[in-house]
């Protein structure tokens, strides 16, 4: 550790909270762990296990060099303006806010500032959907004619969470949406989504669904499916499959991949454990978006997910949204130019 490493401050040690927790204590180049949460007894239980110092969630935001939000989401768009004042570098979960202006009005306060904000699209640091965006820029696919994103969740969340979550949408299928744009290039220009509440009875209750489906259309045309569930059975099941005209390529293929095949006499060879949770299918590629942030606050340089990206990602969760309860195609730029 050197003087000149950053503190960082953990502001909500809940779920993801306290995993980023985890995964800071085992980084290099970070000079402290300071943790907060609105239950003192969860910060300090974190703090307690990481050899971390707990302090309310007002003294974080005056000791820190560094500020990692993974508080609900209804919270971020203020404690990231709280921040952005402080001039103090952070680091946010997903989504920006639930709803357009106060996103728009987050992007707006975080661009008129130099302070960097980086968002928590950690599938943008996945080195499958890396190597897949650098297979398609290169032509080795050839053109992109159609794709299919997997987005099967599981364990299902409390009906705690599920209440402030925004939706399916907004909570899981916006990773989708961001890394489609960033692994293609491209936006999402009309939707059509599907979807029922087959699981447990909250999901209706607070106007969700846990199973759904449904078409993105590509600025140049080409047609993504994709399918998305609270109740994955196999296990934790996340792919995006690229075809184009010269090849197909998949991410998420690999020997953890959750699935049986039908084929009679073949067996495919798992590697280990299915994975069963968000947090271990996406270790490395949460590890490497948090070493990121604190190499930018370190060297300047820009935010790699934006706040701009979590807003076109939040048109789209929006566009599925009305698609849905309206059953009807909806183009991107029906939100986008709402007033
Ligand atoms: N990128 C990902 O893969 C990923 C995965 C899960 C969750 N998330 C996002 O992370 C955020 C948190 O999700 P979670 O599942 O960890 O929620 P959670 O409910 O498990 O944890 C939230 C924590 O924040 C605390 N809290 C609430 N308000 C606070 C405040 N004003 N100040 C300080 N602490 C406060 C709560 O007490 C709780 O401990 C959500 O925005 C969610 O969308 C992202």
């Amino acid at each position: 550790m050197s003087t000149s490493d950053p503190i960082l401050g953990i502001l909500g040690t809940g779920r993801i909270g306290a995993d980023h927790a985890r995964t800071i204590s085992t980084l290099s180049g970070i000079g402290g762990i300071l943790v907060a949460d609105a239950v003192p007894e969860s910060a300090q239980k974190i703090a307690q296990e990481l050899g971390a110092t707990a302090v309310s969630p007002d003294e974080i935001f005056d000791k820190v060099d560094g500020l990692v939000i993974t508080t609900p989401t209804s919270t971020h768009a203020e404690l990231i303006k709280k921040a952005v004042a402080k001039k103090i570098p952070t680091f946010t979960e997903k989504p920006i806010a639930l709803d357009v202006p106060t996103t728009r009005e987050v992007v707006d306060v975080v661009n008129d500032s130099d302070v960097l904000v980086q968002v928590g699209f950690m599938r943008r640091f996945n080195d499958g959907y890396a190597n897949a965006r650098k297979l398609l820029a290169e032509g080795a696919i050839g053109e992109l004619r159609r794709g299919n994103v997997t987005m099967g969740d599981t364990p299902a969340p409390p009906e705690s969470f599920i209440k402030f979550s925004g939706g399916i949408n907004k909570d899981c299928l916006i990773h989708d949406a961001d890394i489609t744009r960033w692994v293609t290039g491209q936006r999402i220009e009309e939707v059509y989504e599907v979807g029922f509440s087959r699981g447990a009875d909250y999901f209706a209750r607070w106007d969700d669904i846990d199973e759904g489906g449904g078409v993105w259309t590509l600025a140049d045309d080409s047609i993504v499916t994709f399918q998305t569930t609270r109740n994955n059975g196999a296990g934790y099941d996340i792919r995006l499959e690229l075809f184009g005209t010269k090849d197909t390529i998949s991410v998420g293929f690999d020997t953890y991949m959750p699935i049986t095949s039908a084929e009679p006499g073949f067996t495919f060879e798992q590697a280990g454990d299915r994975f069963q949770a968000f947090y271990p299918r996406f270790i490395p590629a949460y590890k490497k978006e948090i070493g990121h942030f604190v190499q930018a606050m370190k060297d300047g340089s820009p935010s790699v997910a934006t706040v701009t990206d979590a807003l076109e990602a939040l048109y789209v969760c929006d566009a599925m949204d009305l698609s849905r309860k309206e059953h009807r195609p909806v183009t991107v730029d029906e939100i986008r130019q709402a007033k």
